[in-house]
């Protein structure tokens, strides 16, 4: 990997260690009142199974849906580097794009990602698609949704990836709706990986 993207990620996970130890100090209703503080990432693992991912596909038509303060976004960049793809990435807060924006830049990616602002399930309505590779990881309620309103514009054979499978077991019951939608979807083949907080890998045939 290029050393300038390697060090941005770097950067991104020192924070984020930081932010897990401050977490753990707080309280469930504290932690909850400052989650638009804290970056929330997939983590590393994740982050190399999804770029990975991207490029043995051969992946090029990428959507993020949550892009936090752009780490995954990044992982999502570099791929796309590699196989001449590009990234949109939506986000509800603003100020959230903009660190991650100035992150790309330093990291020479920012050509690849093109984020918007908004509720994503007003842009995902309006965004055309097909999409080829597709990360899902913003508030958990919004899984099933977000899954319904992209399902028709994915193209044959893109892969859908979700976050917080497993962890934390706050999400457990949105996690468990989601993999239902999935499952019982007749044209999505997917499975559970135990990988970062729990990520379900799916296919569309
Ligand atoms: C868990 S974080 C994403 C972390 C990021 N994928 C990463 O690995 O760095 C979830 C993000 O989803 C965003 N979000 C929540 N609801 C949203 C909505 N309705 N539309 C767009 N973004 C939303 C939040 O602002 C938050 O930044």
């Amino acid at each position: 990997m290029d050393q300038a993207v390697a060090a941005v990620i770097e950067e991104y996970e020192v924070r984020a260690r930081r932010e897990q130890e401050l977490s753990a100090t707080l309280s469930a209703d504290e932690a909850m009142r400052r989650r638009d503080e804290m970056l929330l990432p997939v983590g590393h693992a994740a982050g190399t199974l999804i770029n990975l991912l991207i490029k043995e596909a051969g992946a090029r038509r990428i959507l993020e849906v949550g892009s936090s303060y752009g780490y995954s976004t990044t992982w999502l960049a570099e791929a796309a580097a590699a196989v001449d793809g590009r990234v949109v990435s939506l986000e509800l807060q603003r100020a959230k794009t903009e660190y991650a924006t100035q992150q790309l830049a330093r990291a020479g990616l920012a050509g690849r990602v093109e984020f918007q602002v908004g509720d994503a399930l007003a842009s995902l309505a309006s965004l055309e698609g097909p999409f080829d590779f597709v990360l899902i990881d913003l508030w958990k309620d919004l899984y099933v949704p977000v899954f319904d309103l992209l399902h028709p514009k994915l193209a044959q054979g893109a892969i859908v990836v979700a976050d917080n499978m497993l962890q934390p077991a706050s999400a457990r019951a949105h996690a468990k709706a989601y993999r239902q939608r999935v499952l019982t979807a007749a044209d999505m083949t997917s499975v559970l990986l135990d990988v970062g907080n729990g990520l379900e890998v799916s296919r569309f045939r």
